[in-house]
């Protein structure tokens, strides 16, 4: 006997295969039983005629109830009408592994409220749209890394644990460490720098820490971040980088997950319009076309979540923000040379209300200047000793960017909140389960 995948049920078509999985949901219908099966990799309905099998599997399927475990033995059946994959099942033999007492599965099939859901996070990610919308960051995660992989960058990770802020001293996680305090890391960037004067192109992949306390549905307290450091780069080729990447990151998922997206019910044409190149828009003159579409933004003032949407909605594709009031931007960001009072770096803006994907730019090599933006930014110089001698032991231009992978996948699942993007989200109201 075969095990197949649902996922994969087309290839068995006209064959007897077992699967192995739970009870999604069941309907009967006379001598007739429909229970939707899923097995993790997709869902199918597979019929049960009382006519067609033995006594102890029609009471079995007659037992079975939601989320109870199965292994169903049947023959694969292509229906154009069939739910869920357009193939059905015709039960032969079903076993019923463990048995959910009847109505105790927390999450039934009528509509549950948000905080409920998250409560139950460990169930929550067994019905169809939380599955799909793992797949999609599944599909994010590895088509991130084979993009960089492909065009040779080394893969460094970054500690979690550091003794720098660096985005900022208002969302650090602190720790005890022995007999210091540390912090969870906010961005493997600065490690970034160091290994790419050391390998070349790097980037890292990993979890990042923010003691955010705002309660969006852009925001995390931990979040996943891929951080691509490159050298003797300048801005415009590190917006072309991104812009490639994300392109490539969107049509993979359009190519290997359309089905989850349909689930979803994406509009997929919108999607497909996102390729290189994306717009590119100076911080002035977006501070001028959102005044014009009725913002009460300032020159000097960051983008509101109000702004990013108006924005977004405006160019239809992700665009580039460049050249940001250097006074609303971290240390590290380099001055435009001809203009110091703006940095040479950019953040990139999904469109459809989901904000800010993208933060990078180029990073001061100078060693003065350096030093100067830490103590202006009231950071203990000591605990950038390292830093500082990136800048002191064969400084050059370089730069990157990190992307935060929830808010990726939520714009591309069209996910409500970044919360369901994330297998266990972690908020400043909630770290369980
Ligand atoms: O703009 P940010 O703060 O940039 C950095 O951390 C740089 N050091 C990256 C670099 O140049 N290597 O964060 C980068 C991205 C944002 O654009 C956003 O996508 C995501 O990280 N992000 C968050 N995602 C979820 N929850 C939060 N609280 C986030 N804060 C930032
Ligand atoms: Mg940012």
């Amino acid at each position: 006997m075969t095990t197949a995948q649902i996922e994969s049920i087309g290839q068995h078509n006209g064959q007897t295969v077992t699967l192995q999985g739970w009870l999604y949901n069941k309907r009967k219908a006379g001598q007739l039983m429909f229970l939707i099966v899923r097995d993790g990799t997709g869902f199918i309905q597979s019929v049960v005629f009382k006519k067609e099998v033995d006594e102890a599997t029609w009471e079995a399927a007659k037992e079975a109830t939601q989320e109870s475990s199965v292994i169903v033995t049947g023959v694969v059946r292509k229906d154009d009408r069939a739910p869920y994959c357009g193939y059905e099942l015709g039960v032969q033999k079903l076993e019923l592994l463990q048995k959910v007492p009847p109505e105790s599965y927390p999450i039934s099939h009528k509509e549950h409220g948000p905080d409920f859901l998250l409560e139950n996070r460990h169930l929550w990610l067994r019905t169809p749209s939380q599955m799909a919308t793992m797949r999609i960051r599944h599909e994010v995660m590895a088509a991130s890394r084979d993009f960089f992989n492909q065009r040779g960058f080394i893969n460094v990770d970054a500690p979690i644990i550091t003794a720098n802020a660096a985005e900022g001293t208002t969302t650090l996680f602190e720790i005890d460490y022995f007999d210091d305090k540390a912090y969870l890391s906010q961005t493997g960037q600065l490690y970034m720098e160091a290994a790419a004067l050391a390998l070349g192109n790097v980037y890292c992949l990993g979890p990042v820490f923010r003691a955010e306390k705002s309660k969006t549905r852009k925001h995390l307290t931990e979040f996943w971040m891929i951080e691509p450091e490159m050298t003797y780069i300048d801005l415009d080729d590190n917006l072309k980088i991104q812009e490639e990447y994300v392109a490539y990151v969107v049509q993979r998922v359009l190519q290997n997950r359309a089905s989850e997206l349909k689930f979803l019910e994406r509009d997929l044409s919108k999607l497909e319009s996102i390729t290189a190149p994306f717009p590119r828009i100076a911080y002035d003159e977006a501070v001028t076309l959102l005044q014009s579409m009725g913002s009460e933004i300032q020159w000097g003032d960051d983008l509101g979540a109000p702004d990013e949407t108006l924005l977004g909605e405006h160019f239809q594709k992700p665009v580039f923000v460049h050249r940001f009031p250097t006074a609303i931007k971290a240390f590290y960001m380099k001055p435009d040379p001809e203009r110091p009072e703006v940095v040479l770096g950019a953040d990139l803006i999904a469109p459809d209300g989901y904000g800010e994907i993208i933060g990078g730019g180029q990073r001061i090599d100078d060693y003065d200047l350096l030093v100067q933006r830490i103590e202006e930014h009231k950071l203990p110089l000591e605990a950038f000793d390292w830093y500082l001698d990136l800048r002191k032991y064969g400084s050059v231009p370089h730069g990157g960017f990190g992307l935060g992978i929830e808010r990726l996948v939520a714009w591309l699942a069209g996910a409500p909140h970044v919360r369901e993007s994330s297998p266990f989200p972690r908020t400043i109201y909630r770290i369980k389960p």
